[in-house]
C-alpha cells in the first residue's frame, strides 16, 4: 500500500509517494526498541504516557516487547492542527495524570520533528517531582537546522525531513491506518 494513492482534503490534493519504513522494518525495531526498554528499567515499574492520538499503533506494539509491570497514561496535545505542516505551537487536549509523583515516566511519540512538542511536554510533567523521565519516539527527523535540539532517550528510526503518514501519524486525520510508513506529497 502507498505509491500513489491520492486523497483530496479540504480542496487540496496530496499524494501518498513511496514507503519510507515498511511494515516489517517497524516490527523488527519495535521489538529491539522494546528489549532496550525493558533492559534499561531492569524490573523497575514504568507510567508510559503515549502522546495521543498519533503514538497509537506505535505503542499498542511496544508495549507488548516490554515485560516489566506498566501502566499507560495517554496524553493528547494538539500541535499540528487541520492541514497546517509546520508546527502551530501546543496545548493540552488531554493533560497528564496528576498522580505521576515519584514515577519512572516515558514519554512516547509517534515522531520527534522540531522538539518543541516533546520540550512541552517535558516541561509540563516536569512540574510533579518524578523518580525518572525519558523520551521515545519512532522516528525522528533530520534537522541540520536545529543543531540544538534535546537529545531522545529512545529512537526507531531516523529520517529524511519529509513529511510521513501511515502507523498513526496523519494528515488532517487521515491515513493513521496504514501499515507501512509512507511520504505525502502535496499534488501541483
Ligand atoms: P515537533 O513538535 O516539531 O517535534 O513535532 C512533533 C509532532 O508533530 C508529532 O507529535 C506529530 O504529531 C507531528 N508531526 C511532525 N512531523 C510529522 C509528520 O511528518 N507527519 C505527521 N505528523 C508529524
Ligand atoms: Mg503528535
Amino acid at each position: 500500500m502507498g505509491d500513489g494513492q491520492n486523497c483530496d482534503s479540504r480542496s487540496l490534493s496530496y499524494e501518498l509517494s513511496g514507503v519510507v519504513v515498511s511494515r516489517e522494518e517497524i516490527a523488527y525495531r519495535v521489538a529491539g526498541l522494546g528489549e532496550e526498554i525493558t533492559e534499561f528499567y531492569g524490573g523497575d515499574e514504568v507510567t508510559i504516557l503515549p502522546v495521543l492520538t498519533g503514538a497509537f499503533v506505535f505503542t499498542a506494539d511496544l508495549v507488548r516487547q516490554l515485560s516489566m509491570k506498566i501502566q499507560i497514561d495517554p496524553i493528547s496535545v494538539s500541535s499540528y492542527p487541520g492541514t497546517s505542516t509546520t508546527s502551530q505551537g501546543c496545548s493540552f487536549r488531554l493533560p497528564p495524570p496528576e498522580n505521576l509523583h515519584n514515577r519512572n515516566v516515558l514519554i512516547v511519540d509517534d515522531i520527534f520533528d522540531s522538539g518543541a512538542t516533546m520540550d512541552f511536554l517535558i516541561n509540563a510533567v516536569s512540574t510533579t517531582p518524578l523518580t525518572s523521565l525519558r523520551t521515545c519516539a519512532l522516528l525522528r527527523k533530520q534537522r541540520d537546522d536545529l543543531p540544538e535540539r534535546r537529545n531522545l532517550d529512545f529512537v526507531g528510526f531516523d529520517i529524511r525531513d519529509e513529511f510521513v503518514v501511515g502507523y498513526g501519524l496523519d494528515f488532517d486525520g487521515f491515513f493513521r491506518n496504514l501499515p507501512d510508513i509512507c511520504v505525502l506529497r502535496t499534488c501541483k
